[in-house]
């Protein structure tokens, strides 16, 4: 019995690629993103225009997007931290974009050196521009459990900050377990706070791996309306300004369970065993 659509967000791409050691050639990261093409996602996370100081790891974002295959029904995306961001995105191509912010005081000043408040008011005007001319913007809640730096985060806070993305106008929000503290009372707890000011089927789980709950808090946001998941093709990942946030939880994976319960994500399972084994192999690289 179906029990309906549910999506999966590839963050791979960046998400994953963004904090691995290795400097990962651009022909590379184009070969990952193809053969996730695909697999049939409707959304690909695979640029990030954010300061090569910050994270050296994502120059080359605009050579990514100049390389890929773009498949039909597929939306390419790509993290902007500030209007420079923004600009080298929309040069490069970038279908959707994502404002990320944080919960938590410390992560936001770690992350993108300002305040929650200061954060917010650099993402107004992005979000003004990017709705004359009708290009998607999602936004990110980091550590919307607890903070590597601040310790545990209130439901409220994370409620705070969704709802006021959400009114800037994006058009989703991705809750952010950044380091994977959630377990799935957490994680239920911190959603009924965010669903009273942001509805569920406008809300995205994207939970890190840390401690081997990511599965565990999906099935808790499942009950409670959630149908749409951040993962990391071959479990890739982590954060830079994150210190322990292990990998994303795997694309895979999430699929196959996903699948398992009745769930229909529209994603070709064997093509997805294909990619996490290239991303494997590229983490693999970076080992050495
Ligand atoms: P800052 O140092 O305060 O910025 O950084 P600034 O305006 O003073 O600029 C400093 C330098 O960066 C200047 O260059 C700028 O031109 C340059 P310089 O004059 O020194 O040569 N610069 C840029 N270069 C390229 N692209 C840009 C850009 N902006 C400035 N867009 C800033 C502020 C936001 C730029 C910095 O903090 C930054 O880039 N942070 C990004 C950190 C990051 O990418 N973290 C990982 C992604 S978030 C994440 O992984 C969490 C998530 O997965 C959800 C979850 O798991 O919770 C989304
Ligand atoms: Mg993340």
């Amino acid at each position: 019995m179906s029990l309906g659509p549910c999506e999966i967000f590839e963050v791979g791409p960046r998400d994953g690629l963004q904090n691995e050691a290795r400097k990962i050639p651009v022909a590379e990261k184009v070969a990952l993103v193809d053969r996730l093409s695909d697999a049939g996602f409707r959304r690909i996370e695979c640029a990030s225009f954010v300061s090569p100081k910050w994270v050296p790891q994502m120059a080359g974002s605009a050579e990514v997007l100049a390389g890929i295959r773009r498949a039909e029904g597929t939306r390419y995306a790509a993290l902007t931290p500030n209007m420079r961001g923004y600009e080298d995105a929309l040069k490069a191509g970038a279908d959707e974009i994502a404002v990320f912010g944080s919960a938590s005081e410390g992560f936001s000043r770690k992350n993108i050196n300002a305040s929650i408040a200061e954060s917010l008011e650099r993402f107004r005007p992005i979000l003004e521009k990017a709705r004359h001319i009708d290009l998607p913007v999602r936004g990110y809640v980091s550590c919307v459990v607890e903070c590597p730096y601040d310790g545990p985060v209130a439901p409220s806070a994370v409620a705070e900050v969704a709802d006021k993305l959400f009114a800037m106008g994006c058009y989703e929000i991705s809750l952010g377990d950044t380091i994977g503290a959630g377990t799935p009372d957490k994680i239920a707890r911190m959603l009924l706070a965010v669903r009273d000011v942001v509805p569920a089927g406008r809300l995205a789980g994207h939970y890190h791996d840390t401690h081997g709950r990511a599965m565990a808090n999906i099935d808790a946001s499942l009950s409670m309306g959630v149908r749409v998941f951040d993962a990391a093709v071959g479990g890739l990942g982590g954060c830079p300004y994150a210190p322990g946030a292990a990998g994303n939880v795997a694309t895979e994976a999430v699929n196959r369970h996903l699948s398992a319960l009745g769930y229909d994500t529209g994603l070709d399972q064997t093509v997805l065993e294909e990619a996490a084994e290239m991303a494997r192999a590229m983490r693999g690289m970076a080992d050495v």
